[in-house]
């Protein structure tokens, strides 16, 4: 096992563990060290993950769990949570990567009930599962909170408005949150990525990503791996005076 950025036997939760970036990142955190949760929706695909992930672990016991979580339920986090610590003993960082894109449609034409469940997965997910993590780290006497803003929560991209909303509350959200616990050994980030190459993309028509791939400098996609190396330095002790910000990652496309 390699010895990355972040101390070993520390424990993380990384919700949308199952997803392309959640996965990305657990692999990442787990690489440097940490003991892994991923949570997810899928229960088979999080399981699947974390057995993957346990044999990368060359043997080490326990390295990896698969949880399964609905993140817009407040008792299901507080089960996933529960399970979590019995199963590890503690949580040390918290990755907030379960999200989906929601309704692609002009206000105008958008469901309430579909535009609800879009806030729901990206934002009042965030709430529940930070809140649940605030005790066992302030136990700990160490938190990380790693939130995955979007691009979208600065700009508002166009037919995205539920999920642009949310976004810029996750955002909020994380500026609240760091600066309430500016005194505590918990810190709260967040990353807001322009176009990242997983499966969420799929939810997308190919005129909106076209047109979301059109506004990058650097005329590509970022990598989960990209993602998860921004995330690892957010969860480590090396970030140690941010907390409340969000950090860029959009190949050149953000400027503020
Ligand atoms: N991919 C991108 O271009 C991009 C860009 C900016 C921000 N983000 C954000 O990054 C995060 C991860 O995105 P991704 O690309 O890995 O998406 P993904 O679709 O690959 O993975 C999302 C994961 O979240 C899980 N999930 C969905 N609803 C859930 C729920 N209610 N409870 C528990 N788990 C649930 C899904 O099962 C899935 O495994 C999201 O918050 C997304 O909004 C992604």
């Amino acid at each position: 096992m390699s010895a990355g950025i972040s101390a070993t036997q520390r424990v993380a939760v990384i919700t949308g563990g199952a997803g392309g970036i959640g996965r990305a990142i657990a692999a990442r955190l787990q690489r440097d060290g940490l003991r892994v949760a991923l949570w997810d929706l899928d229960e088979r695909a999080a399981h699947e993950a974390a057995a993957e992930l346990a044999e990368l672990a060359d043997g080490a016991p326990r390295a990896a769990l698969g949880v399964h979580v609905d993140v817009t339920d407040e008792k299901s986090v507080t089960a996933a949570m529960q399970t979590t610590v019995a199963h590890f003993g503690a949580c040390h960082v918290l990755i907030n990567s379960a999200g989906t894109t929601g309704p692609i449609a002009p206000v105008a034409d958008s469901e309430l009930a579909a535009w609800q469940r879009c806030i729901d997965v990206n934002l009042r997910s965030v709430f529940l599962c930070s809140r649940a993590a605030v005790a066992p780290m302030l136990a700990a006497g160490f938190g990380r909170i790693v939130n995955l803003a979007s691009i979208a929560g600065k700009e508002g991209n166009p037919s995205m408005s539920a999920y642009s909303a949310a976004k810029a509350g996750v955002i909020a959200f994380t500026k609240s949150m760091g600066k309430e616990l500016a005194l505590t050994p918990v810190r709260v980030n967040c990353i807001a990525p322009a176009v990242i190459d997983t499966p969420l993309l799929q939810q997308m028509t190919p005129a909106a990503l076209a047109a979301s791939l059109a506004k990058i400098p650097m005329q590509r996609a970022g990598t989960a791996g990209e993602v998860a190396a921004l995330a690892a330095w957010l969860a480590s002790d090396e970030c140690s005076f941010s907390s409340g910000a969000t950090f860029d990652l959009s190949g050149g496309r953000a400027t503020y």
